[in-house]
């Protein structure tokens, strides 16, 4: 298990756009394994590689308590429906603020092993699926925030 540092907002590889993963290699393999532990770490539901200093196209999501996502190369192939809720983002530690995004997304990237696959999501799924893809093209949930960003509490006791 390790666990890597969590870039923060001002730094400017949170603002670069990521690379294509074009093979998988023990590196990669290594990358994706310390973005979970990093994620857990942190009591994240979703993570994006530059959040960690890596510009490759590649996220990690677990916002439903089912299993794990690995999206390498994603993109979104369709999205439907609004909705409006607070969003946070590691990389912005203990702010939220409201943001606007389509109530269904269907997303298709490529597994551990390169293979393609498709993956829907509604809801806090679907907004994780924005707020990370974002990312990998060196956006923050912040420019769309609707109104200013709003300090929060974190219960240091749970983990989720
Ligand atoms: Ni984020």
């Amino acid at each position: 298990m390790a666990i890597r540092k969590i870039r923060e907002m001002g730094d400017e590889v949170l603002n670069k756009v990521c690379k294509e993963v074009k093979f998988m290699t023990p590196r990669t393999e290594q990358l994706i394994d310390d973005m979970f532990d990093t994620m857990y770490e942190s009591g994240g539901v979703g993570l994006a590689a530059p959040q960690v200093g890596v510009l490759k196209r590649i996220c990690v999501i677990d916002c439903t308590g089912e299993d794990p996502i690995l999206l390498i190369n994603p993109e979104i192939v369709e999205a439907s429906g609004e909705q409006t809720g607070q969003e946070g983002c590691l990389s912005v530690p203990g702010k939220a603020a409201q943001v606007t995004r389509p109530n269904y997304v269907k997303v298709r990237a490529q597994n551990i092993d390169m293979e393609w696959f498709e993956i829907e999501g509604e809801e806090l799924l679907a907004r994780a699926f924005c707020h990370e893809l974002e990312h990998l093209d060196g956006h923050l949930y912040v420019e769309k925030a609707e109104g200013p960003l709003q300090d929060v509490t974190y219960d240091d006791d749970e983990e989720e």
